[in-house]
């Protein structure tokens, strides 16, 4: 239910000391993270064995089985089972202990990043997961850009140490040259592939040792001191030495474990680890939720905003059409940053102005969903969106507050949407909208109002197919690409005057976008260069500046 309503401020409902302890307390107890990975890594795996140890499913396999049963609880879009990638982000909220974890999951492939990026604006911590061959890939080292920007503190885990894999120094080493991290190793390897016998964990001195089991089933983890004789006969001498000299090597010249470090960000405590074999997966669950910062305070227009804060406020980090193909739904996830959500209640949309009562809340574990009664800082709840949220809308109630937004990404492809079927033309329209509001994909516009078709500026190739699959899908559209042949795009930050001013700008093609700001095509960064040099006070943006308070013009 919406209503106008002209005054800023949302009244909340009077709130006593049993509630603020509450609060404390319910907060106290969550833990949020995101895991990012380069595709193959194992974070499906990893994301099954962590869902195991919370009863949030009952069986290895329900995840991800093999062959034909392969389905991932997290994956319901057609077009991922039929790829068997994982393309947009759910969130998976499960209990171990004590503790409530928030799980976000994000998709691996890199033409969905846009996704990723906007679901680790709601994380509160990350895991990085490498695979111990590979070291870092291509996703990994963008994903963790973003982690750095939004100083989201990383835990890493080296995952497939039952494979021949790299040397563990070089894998540490790798992480600290390249991205700039200090690393603290919680536990360390003894031997690799076929001579992997387990790790040492640092602090306890103790070793876990690891007994190869049939592919596909668990292996079991036993627990020695450094100096039992029980070892000997277990782990050739060598090996263990090996590892021991090489964890004095750290002792010396390591950093040291520094709790202020991995809350901004700037050490990563690191895991060794094989996720299919559910070999240290526990160990690192009960390290990382003794680790993991808890819900932080957030950014607003009126600085932070402490989760404890009596009030409720959020804000949408993503929005779906269509989860549910039989119920035709639109989903805004809203990541809760303070007080407590009640189901029913009335908060303010800071955006509009509106008040909006709340009333069919809900929480989404993979394809399942159940109506939330109450949700907390740290959690994510999912709201039926009749079309009024974006992403980056805050809703609260009390004072008037408002998040920072979630910036766009630059796009790099750019193409034509046709629909050569003119009776399609409503669905077409309705389509294309909903698809740009939830973020699918980006629209620009012709400035010649006569060529109405929209041109899609997407950061991967795949994120046009999946628009076009969808439209036929869910809006029954064909329709047709036809690619522009631009690379970069530009805002123009001062508006449309001084583009005038300029005049005719060769090699480059000028749009609008939503909000009918300016943006400039080009085919490439020369181009866009010899722009800068020949007008150096043109202030270009590589993502659209965040807009607050005006709707877009729609096709
Ligand atoms: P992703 O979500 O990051 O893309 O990776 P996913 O979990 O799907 O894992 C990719 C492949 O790596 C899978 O093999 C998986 O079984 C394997 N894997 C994951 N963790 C480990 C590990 O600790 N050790 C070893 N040896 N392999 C691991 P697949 O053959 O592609 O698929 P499947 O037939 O096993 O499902």
């Amino acid at each position: 239910m919406i209503n106008s309503s002209s005054s800023n401020e949302c009244s909340p409902s009077p709130k006593g000391d049993d509630f603020l302890l509450e609060l404390a307390d319910e907060v106290s107890k969550r833990r949020n993270f995101a895991i990012i990975s380069h595709p193959d890594a194992g974070k499906t795996t990893l994301t099954e064995k962590l869902l195991l140890y919370g009863g949030a499913i009952q069986q290895a396999g329900a995840v991800k089985a093999r062959g034909e049963q392969r389905k991932v609880t997290s994956d319901w879009m057609e077009l991922e089972k039929q790829r068997g990638i994982s393309i947009t982000s759910t969130v998976l909220q499960f209990a171990y202990g004590n503790t409530t974890i928030n799980l976000l999951d994000t998709p691996g492939h890199q033409d969905f990043s846009e996704d990723t990026y906007r679901t680790l604006a709601a994380a509160d911590n990350a895991v990085m997961l490498e695979d111990a061959a590979k070291g870092l890939e291509p996703q990994t080292r963008k994903l963790f850009d973003v982690c750095r920007l939004r100083k989201i503190p990383i835990f890493t885990f080296i995952n497939k140490m039952d494979r021949p894999g790299q040397d563990p120094l070089t894998l540490i080493d790798e992480i600290e040259s390249e991205l700039g991290l200090l690393t603290w190793p919680v536990n360390w390897p003894i031997g690799s592939g076929e001579q992997f016998r387990g790790v040492i964990e640092r602090s306890s001195r103790e070793v876990f040792l690891f007994s190869r089991a049939e592919r596909g089933k668990q292996s079991i983890e036993k627990r020695l001191q450094l100096n039992s004789n029980e070892l000997n006969g277990l782990v050739e001498e060598e090996l263990l030495n090996k590892a021991i000299e090489e964890i004095d090597v750290l002792d010396e010249i390591g950093a040291g474990m520094d709790m202020d470090l991995v809350h901004s960000g700037d050490l990563t405590p690191v895991f060794f680890g094989s996720a299919m074999t559910n070999f240290g997966v526990k160990p690192f669950l009960d390290t990382f939720l003794d680790m993991a910062q808890g819900p932080v305070a957030r950014s607003t227009n009126d600085g932070p905003i402490s989760p404890i804060n009596p009030n409720f406020s959020g804000f949408v980090f993503k929005l779906q059409a269509n989860m549910d193909p039989r119920h035709r739904d639109r989903v805004a996830f809203v990541r809760v940053c303070s007080g407590r959500f009640e189901k029913d209640m009335t908060v303010r949309h800071a955006r509009t102005g509106k008040s909006i009562r709340l009333s069919r809340p809900q929480k989404i574990f993979g394809q399942d969903r159940a109506v939330v009664e109450n949700a907390y800082p740290g959690d994510v709840i999912g709201l039926n969106n009749p079309g009024m949220f974006s992403i980056g809308d805050t809703l609260y109630t009390g004072p008037r507050v408002e998040y920072e937004g979630i910036p766009c990404f630059s796009p790099e492809i750019f193409s034509w949407l046709r629909n050569p079927n003119p009776s399609a033309f409503k669905n077409f329209r309705k389509g294309v909208n909903e698809l740009r509001e939830e973020g699918a994909v980006q629209i620009l516009y012709d400035t010649d109002q006569s060529k109405r078709d929209p041109i899609l500026a997407a950061v991967g190739q795949l994120q046009l197919e999946v628009v076009q699959h969808r439209l036929e899908n869910e809006y029954g559209v064909s329709t047709l690409l036809e690619p522009l042949g631009f690379q970069v795009a530009r805002w123009v930050e001062d508006g449309w005057q001084v583009l005038e001013e300029i005049g005719r700008i060769f090699n480059c093609k000028t749009v609008q976008d939503p909000w009918s700001r300016p943006v400039l095509l080009f085919k490439n960064d020369w181009n866009l260069n010899q722009l800068k040099e020949d007008h150096p006070n043109l202030r270009l943006s590589a993502v659209a500046p965040v807009v607050s308070g005006v709707d877009p013009i729609t096709l």
